[in-house]
């Protein structure tokens, strides 16, 4: 195909909505109750069962999820949670909520992964919490960020956003530190449109997020106009409304029966990408240790800068022009303004982060994406490296 040729858009993402979801929500709606209710109670239940935990908390989203779990551990004005610079925007906003610092930490060398070694050093007589983030869809080394956070009497909230369902040495995530948070936004393994679900083996956490997650009021307050509920209700404290409702649970149920098959569909896609791309001098493909699972909920490919005439930027607007849509994942948080204007954090500052960042091109991959759709992405590629090669 000619770079000039305008070809129609393959989205960089299209959720998997069958018939099964369709029939879910439509089954909430013609019930006549909407919001929460017993199918989230149903999906917390679920999702508990399938991430092998003992709590499941629901939300309307990951970053409320985070909010709340630095919130049960008791997180407070000035105190310090060290999170990877290389994340989304919620990963170190839920820390400033509190009037904490986010202590931002680089990637390891020639990895999107937080390095455990910097982790340690940045620890101070402050640092109340580890915010370790699963870039991509495989674990962090948990073995070396829990046994840090042990020696230091330090909690661990996973950000959890991108790893469902991911492993580490055999474990599903889910139960490897204090609390992990997933996200059910539009692009991720597992939609709702918009949601996300807190998992902890510890009962008072758990508990705590549910009562904060809906006005502070006392347990069972979505009960309130059930058959077993009663109107009395005690505000304990002040609390946010987070809740997920019962039209997104229902969509979350019909998504996490098939969560096994998408996973193995996008696997399928990777596989295919690696074979075809690894051979070309132009692009570096993502690897992930044996030791884990990866959920594969991005294929985040690096341009080899030196292999060609342009630079990553440019690659993506030569794989627009042939119809391919992508994303960065992510930009560093200490590049962007708040970070450098009221934290005092620079550019340069985390070369690694930066070094990945300044390659990095998450290509399609959802269990949508057809064999001649996948063919597509790797031919404009192809293309790409022939035209553009130094
Ligand atoms: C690493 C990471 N953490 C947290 C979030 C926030 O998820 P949500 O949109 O469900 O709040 C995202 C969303 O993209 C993310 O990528």
């Amino acid at each position: 195909m000619s770079a000039t040729a305008t070809a129609a858009l393959l989205p960089f993402h299209r959720a998997l909505i069958e018939e099964e979801e369709i029939s879910a929500v439509l089954e909430v709606l013609r019930s006549g109750w909407l919001t929460t209710g017993p199918r989230v109670k149903e999906f917390e239940a679920e999702f508990a069962k399938y991430t092998e935990a003992s709590h499941a908390v629901a939300f309307s989203s990951c970053t409320a999820a985070l909010h709340l779990a630095l919130a049960a551990i008791g997180i407070t004005e000035g105190d310090e949670v060290i999170v990877p610079t290389m994340t989304f925007a919620s990963s170190g906003e839920v820390v400033l909520y509190f009037k904490a610092r986010p202590v931002l930490v680089d990637c390891q060398k020639g990895s999107f992964h937080v390095d455990h070694e910097q982790i340690a050093r940045a620890i101070t007589g402050r640092t109340r919490a580890i915010l370790p983030v699963h870039f991509a869809g495989y674990p962090c080394d948990m073995d070396a960020i829990l046994s840090i956070a042990r020696e230091h009497g330090l909690k661990v909230i996973e950000d959890a956003a991108h790893a469902l369902p991911s492993r580490y040495k055999n474990k599903i995530v889910g139960t490897l530190g204090d609390i992990t948070c997933f996200s059910f936004y539009a692009t991720k393994t597992l939609t709702t449109g918009e949601g996300g679900m807190a998992t902890t083996e510890n009962a008072e956490l758990a508990e705590r997020m549910r009562i904060l997650s809906l006005h502070g009021i006392s347990k069972d307050a979505w009960k309130r106009y059930t058959a077993e509920g009663t109107w009395r209700y005690d505000i304990l404290e002040t609390g946010y409304k987070y809740n997920l409702t019962d039209l997104q649970a229902a969509l979350g149920l019909a998504q996490l029966a098939k969560c096994d098959a998408m996973r193995q569909r996008r696997a399928a896609i990777a596989k295919r990408y690696s074979e075809a791309l690894s051979p070309l001098e132009a692009y570096d493909v993502p690897r992930a240790p044996d030791h884990t699972q990866h959920a594969w909920h991005l294929y985040v490919l690096q341009v080899n800068l030196a292999a060609l005439r342009i630079d990553r930027n440019r690659v993506i607007d030569e794989l627009k022009k042939r119809g391919i849509g992508t994303s960065v994942h992510f930009i560093p948080l200490h590049l962007h303004t708040l970070y450098q204007r009221q934290l005092g954090y620079r550019s340069g500052q985390f070369p690694n982060a930066e070094e990945k960042f300044g390659r990095a091109i998450s290509l399609p991959i959802y269990p949508g994406l057809t064999g001649q759709e996948t063919d597509r992405v790797i031919e404009a590629l192809h293309d790409i490296a022939r035209e553009f090669c130094a």
